[in-house]
Formats: structure tokens, C-alpha cells, sequence
């Protein structure tokens, strides 16, 4: 695969943006264990929420191995312009604009996945945004999904105009808006969006095992690949995919200890970056994305630890749990490959709370 951007990454297999779980503890572990990408969680583009802790924690990169890249999303092409120049003045280097995000809390402004509806808004909104980013030399991206429905796929045109436009690469999600998170994603759009354009194109949906990246690779001749949900309580994905379309073939899971090792810096580095009380509620998603499909989601350790006092006693007891489970020889350490299944089946709602 060839570089999508004009950065040196370690591989094109992109950590996708998920509002509420790709902070920037968590990106840099998947960096860690092999992304070659990662993009942060959306940023508003409304100036009034700039200074909410939820916003100064989106802000934040210390530490961030370049290349930086920032989602932002918002309706408004100003608002959308100001924010970009906030965020590269807070050190983005890539500024990624939203347009594939469902939860009606974003689509009822317009923006996310409901600008596809409007042409002529995404294009005011990508000649602002792209205005700013050319002037200060960051690459402008875009995320998107196939179209507002699934009769109204216009990815193909959107991707055209983007292209016209300047921006340097484009992510597609192959869903409509109006799919949600249901069904399959479809691929055959990304591979004519790709057919269509010069800029480099990533595919995104469902690519959940090495084996399904090298489908879809195939398929689409994307540049680059994007994992969202089956990242998620399996942050080992990306060197597992990186091993298998470099060999063939598969790479084994991580031991116990490693897991052992990798869920406790995890756990440190999130509770430093969240403090006490939010650290604490917020790991609780992690744990169990990292536990339940060992030990099933309704083992009573994990209740126990999804009703800790405080992230000392979380961490103890995760501790503890890896300890006795090495001694027991009862499990193995097998990180999920499908996650969906762990979601609500109402995922938008899901969505509106964490995008909230
Ligand atoms: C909890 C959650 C939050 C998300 N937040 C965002 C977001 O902030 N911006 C965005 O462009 N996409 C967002 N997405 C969509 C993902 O980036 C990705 O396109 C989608 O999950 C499909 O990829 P996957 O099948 O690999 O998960 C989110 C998805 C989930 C599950």
C-alpha cells in the first residue's frame, strides 16, 4: 500500500474516530500495537463548547506520536473554519471533517451524515475548511458515509467535489446514513469511489479479522484500511492485520501476561488522563470490552468491578483477576473479533450518549 499522506506511517490501518472511546490514552496504545493512524474523537465546532472539560480533554495531544489528526463536525462553514484554525493552532496536523457521523443529535443540525443531503453546504463547508488548511499547509481529510439513504448514494460525486476541492484523502464508510450501523457495510461503492479519484481513499465497515482486511483490500484496491469497533477491547487488531497482509499469515493472540501487562498501563494512563471520578466511570466500557468475551458478559467479577469505589480498587481487582486466572490455567486470553454484538440494539441511542 502506498501512503495515503505525506507523513511516514508505520502501515495505512487507521484507528477509526468514536466519539467517547478514541481518547488519547487510547489511541496511542492502538498506535502502540500497530496502527499506523489514529484519528481523535470529533471536536465541536461551535466556539461556545470549546472550554468544557470534555473539549480541553479532546484538546489535549501530549505525547501524541505525529502525525496529530482531528475530527471536527458542525454545520456552519465559519464555525467550521474557525475550528479548524483553533485545532491547528493546538497542534493538528491533519484536520479530519465529519461527515459520517448518524446520531440525531448531530443530523438534526445538519452536520455529520446529513449534510450528504446537501451538496452545495458540503461544498461551502469543505472550500472554508479547506481555505484554512491550505493556508497553514495541514492536509484537509474527509469521513463520510455512501449517501443519506440507500437510494441516494451520491458518495461517488461528494467524493468528486472533494477531490476538486483539495482534499488530500478521503475515508468512506460503506453504509448510508440512513443504515445506522445496520445490516452489512457494502463495499462496491468505496471500490468506484476509488476507480474514480486520484486522492487516496480508506475503506471503513466491518472489517473485524485480518482475513475480512484482505477481502476488502482486495476488493477495493483502497490505500488504507479503518477499524472502529472490533478495536475495541482488542487494541492487538492492528499488528494482527499488519502480520497477516505482510506473511499470510496468522499471528497469535496475546499472552496472558502481555494482556496482564497491557490492560494495567491502559487502566494508568486512562485514570491519570480522566482523573478519579470520570476515570473510574469511563474505564468500566473498556473492561468490559476487554473481558466479557473471555469470561462472558455476565460473569460476577465484572460486576463486582463495574461497582468499584474507586480506580485504585478497579485496578487491584483487575490485577488480582489476571493473577489467579494465570494459576487456574482456566481461560485463555482471546480478545473478541466480533464486536457488535456488544452494542445495544439501539446503537444511535448508544451513539447520542456518547456523542453528547
Ligand atoms: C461508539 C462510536 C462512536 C463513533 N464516533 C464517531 C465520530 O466521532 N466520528 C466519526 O466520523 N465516526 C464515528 N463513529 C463511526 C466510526 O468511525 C466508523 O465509521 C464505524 O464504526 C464503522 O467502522 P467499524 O465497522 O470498523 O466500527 C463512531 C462509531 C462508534 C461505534
Amino acid at each position: 500500500m502506498k501512503s495515503p499522506l505525506s507523513f511516514n506511517l508505520r502501515n495505512n490501518l487507521f484507528l477509526a474516530p468514536m466519539a467517547g472511546v478514541t481518547d488519547r490514552p487510547w489511541r496511542q496504545l492502538c498506535r502502540q500495537l500497530g496502527a499506523g493512524y489514529a484519528v481523535s474523537e470529533m471536536a465541536a465546532s461551535n466556539p461556545m463548547l470549546w472550554l468544557t472539560d470534555k473539549s480541553t480533554r479532546r484538546l489535549n495531544h501530549d505525547g501524541e506520536v505525529a502525525p496529530i489528526a482531528v475530527q471536527i463536525a458542525g454545520s456552519d462553514p465559519a464555525m467550521m473554519a474557525q475550528a479548524a484554525q483553533f485545532n491547528i493552532d493546538r497542534g493538528a496536523q491533519i484536520i479530519d471533517i465529519n461527515m459520517g457521523c448518524p446520531a440525531k443529535k448531530v443530523c438534526a443540525v445538519a452536520a455529520g451524515s446529513a449534510l450528504l443531503k446537501n451538496e452545495s453546504l458540503v461544498i461551502q463547508i469543505l472550500e472554508a475548511v479547506h481555505q484554512v488548511c491550505a493556508h497553514n499547509q495541514v492536509p484537509l481529510t474527509l469521513k463520510y458515509r455512501t449517501g443519506w439513504s440507500l437510494n441516494e448514494n451520491n458518495a461517488l460525486r461528494i467524493a468528486q467535489l472533494a477531490q476538486q476541492i483539495g482534499v488530500s484523502m478521503l475515508t468512506l464508510h460503506g453504509r448510508s446514513r440512513a443504515c445506522g450501523f445496520g445490516g452489512q457495510a457494502e463495499y462496491n461503492t468505496i471500490a468506484q469511489v476509488k476507480q474514480a479519484v486520484k486522492i487516496p481513499v480508506i475503506a471503513n465497515g466491518d472489517i473485524t479479522t485480518p482475513e475480512i482486511a484482505q477481502h476488502v483490500l482486495n476488493l477495493t484496491q483502497a490505500d488504507g484500511l479503518m477499524i472502529g469497533r472490533a478495536a475495541q477491547g482488542n487494541p492487538w487488531i492492528f499488528r494482527e492485520i499488519e502480520h497477516f497482509l505482510q506473511t499470510g499469515k496468522k499471528r497469535a493472540p496475546p499472552t496472558l501476561e502481555e494482556a496482564h501487562h497491557t490492560l494495567l498501563n491502559h487502566l494508568e494512563d486512562h485514570f491519570r488522563f480522566y482523573g478519579e471520578h470520570t476515570g473510574k466511570l469511563t474505564a468500566r466500557k473498556h473492561l468490559k470490552w476487554y473481558l466479557s468475551p473471555i469470561i462472558g458478559c455476565k460473569h460476577s467479577f465484572l460486576e463486582q468491578l463495574m461497582n468499584t469505589e474507586s480506580t485504585r480498587c478497579q485496578f487491584k481487582l483487575v490485577d488480582a483477576f489476571f493473577n489467579s486466572w494465570r494459576n487456574s490455567g482456566q481461560y485463555e486470553f482471546k480478545p473478541q473479533q466480533h464486536p457488535s454484538s456488544f452494542f445495544p440494539t439501539n446503537l444511535t441511542t448508544h451513539f447520542e450518549t456518547l456523542a453528547a
